[in-house]
């Protein structure tokens, strides 16, 4: 399973490809809007109605090394790492520590995440620290006793949680590649924590926002609050400090013991104790026994790059391989960024891409999931043969492809790159906005909803609409299906991209237009995270778009074939991304759609 696989010629959708465009492409237009020569995107549509990018913010550049993460403190963390002499691994799990502190609504210690690293000797590792189900968990657990799913239960409070992985994970890969002490790379969250830090505008928004379930989820509790009295109107304002103080002290206890200083003593009695209050099911046992793993990279070739991302127990990296496959002969570049041609195939891409999630991606260790299978390009052909540029596929039509013998809106992403070439990409979460919002009494952290990410019952839809099976039903100690894609790619054997970001299950369609953004369609890496996108995922059957993300002419052009287009009114991704350019230089890039932030030198 999840074995390095063998790069494929997709020579016969090339095939395909280039015989449906000869005689059938409905291309409006043959604007190149690619201006190549000086290694800048030009949008040289005449159409108006187009704003390609959501902000005209410049990418960051430096030589030595680079971190773009979600807060600007965490990102101000990790270069100092960076410069008093630590790793990309070092510098990640710093930053890891401080979004912790510093931006509870994903950042965590009580929830989890994956890990792609590669040295710079390009040895690639994955590590998968998602949380799993507690030891009693049960497939019906969120089920009523005529088998409706109670709703919100796997959402919010204490019996939405998994058994937490960040704080083992970030120990694991330390104990692996970490050059400076774990004392010093904890330190910087200890102090944010201790000392407090300057909410920005959108953590003051975000902390008054959440402030009733605060109250009713952790009644007497004042964590995060500016006063525990209910009646309490007093709100968060920019520039006020928020000190954590049970959380330094959680911190001081991970930074002493190692991850005995969570899973074990002090705060694993502290976490399942507040379980027993809230009915909750982690026990001190689940926490002892929670135990990251290394996975072996997925790993495939596009052209002349080469794609290091995550296997399951994440559905991202498969997703992201089978999308750029299905879409790679097509000429992408020639018909022009979000056209309404390149738009069609990358759309019945995902159709048919999220189709194959709910069938067969689960925990690997509880099911065989045929991730070969799914990326070998005999297989994606046969799912392409009812693709038709007259009309959009029905997504009824879609099931999940055959495989001969199988059986069977807040997360956060950073990206950091060291003086040596070693890259870190890493997508972390609490899974919903500061998790189940529950908050371990006596150690001041917020607890994941990790186990909406489960199938509750088949067909179900989680909270991001994604549907899923038996590969992905609840049992004890399971991890749950995740969509996270922390992504790096290889040029000529060379570091070329570390690529990321949350999103729910928009993560892998927002990675894998970022990457196209830069390697088809010419784009700087801050420019590829500046444009608008979009998002389909079999069902619903529409596609989602950023406003602006299409020409008037493409949205009738695709509404004529068939396609259910819907604006949206917020945004897609919160990209954090480092591109190294052509002559060595990094260019950090981060969301503006936030409070993401690069940080160089
Ligand atoms: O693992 C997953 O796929 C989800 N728990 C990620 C959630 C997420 O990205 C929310 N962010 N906006």
């Amino acid at each position: 399973m999840n074995k390095h696989v063998a790069p494929y010629s997709l020579l016969f959708l090339f095939a395909i490809a280039v015989a449906s465009c000869k005689t059938q492409s409905p291309i409006t237009s043959t604007t190149v809007n690619v201006n190549q020569s000086q290694g800048v995107y030009q949008y040289r549509d005449e159409d108006p109605t187009v704003k390609p990018f959501f902000s005209d913010r410049a990418g960051v550049t430096g030589r030595n090394g680079m971190v773009a993460s979600a807060h600007p403190e965490a990102s101000e963390v990790g270069l100092a790492i960076l410069k008093a002499g630590g790793n990309a691994v070092d510098a990640a799990v710093a930053v890891q520590f401080a979004l912790a502190v510093v931006y509870p609504g994903a950042g965590n210690i009580g929830g989890g995440g994956f890990m792609v690293y590669r040295d710079n000797g390009g040895k690639a590792y994955t590590l998968d620290y998602r949380e799993k189900a507690p030891g009693h968990a049960t497939p019906n657990m969120y089920l009523d006793s005529l088998g409706n799913v109670r709703p919100g239960l796997s959402i919010s409070g204490h019996l939405a949680s998994g058994v937490p992985g960040s704080v083992d994970g970030m120990a694991e890969a330390h104990k692996r590649f970490g050059k400076l002490t774990w004392a010093q790379v904890l330190q910087p969250a200890v102090d944010l924590a201790g000392k407090g830090f300057a909410l920005t505008e959108r953590d003051a928004v975000g902390l008054n926002r959440i402030k009733p379930d605060l109250n009713t989820i952790n009644p007497g509790k004042a964590y995060f609050l500016k006063s525990v009295m209910s009646t309490d109107t007093t709100t968060w304002h920019k520039g006020e400090l928020l000190v954590q103080a049970d959380l330094a002290k959680t911190l001081q206890r991970i930074q002493t013991q190692g991850r005995a200083g969570f899973y074990e003593g002090e705060t694993a009695r502290l976490l399942s104790e507040e379980m027993v209050r809230g009915k909750g099911m982690i026990t001190e046992e689940d926490l002892k026994n929670y135990h990251s793993v290394w996975r072996d990279p997925l790993q495939a070739k596009y052209k002349e790059y080469n794609v290091i991302t995550m296997p399951p127990t994440s559905s991202g990296g498969v997703a992201l391989l089978q999308m750029m496959r299905f879409t790679e002969s097509y000429p992408l570049r020639r018909w022009g960024w979000n056209r309404d041609s390149t738009v069609q195939v990358m759309i019945e891409a995902e159709r048919r891409v999220y189709a194959d999630r709910a069938k067969f991606l689960g925990d690997p260790d509880f099911v065989k999931v045929p991730v070969t299978q799914l990326i070998n390009p005999d297989y994606l052909r046969t799912r392409w043969t009812d693709f038709s540029w007259a009309k959009a596929t029905d997504s009824r039509a879609v099931k999940g492809g055959m495989i001969p013998g199988y059986e069977s809106l807040e997360t956060t992403h950073f990206s950091v790159v060291d003086k040596e070439g070693n890259a870190v990409s890493i997508t972390t979460t609490l899974n919903g906005g500061y998790g189940s919002r529950v908050v371990v009494g006596g150690a001041g952290f917020f607890m994941n909803n990790e186990m909406d990410d489960f199938s509750v019952k088949p067909g179900a839809p989680n909270m991001y609409g994604l549907i899923g099976n038996q590969a992905n039903a609840i049992a004890p100690n399971k991890r749950m299906l995740s969509s996270m894609t922390p992504t790096i790619l290889e040029k000529d054997g060379k570091l070329f991209m570390v690529v990321g970001t949350p999103g729910g299950s928009t993560i892998m369609t927002s990675v894998y237009q970022t990457i196209l953004n830069v390697i088809e369609h010419g784009m700087t890496m801050q420019q590829s995270v500046n444009a608008l996108k979009f998002h389909h995922q079999w069902l619903p059957d529409k596609t989602i778009f950023e406003n602006g993300a299409f020409s008037d002419v493409s949205i009738n052009a695709l509404k004529n074939r068939g396609y259910i287009l819907e604006k949206l009114s917020n945004t897609l991704g919160r990209m954090d991304c480092v591109l190294i350019r052509a002559d060595g230089s990094y260019e950090g890039a981060s969301d503006p759609r936030a409070d993401n932030t690069a940080r160089g030198y």
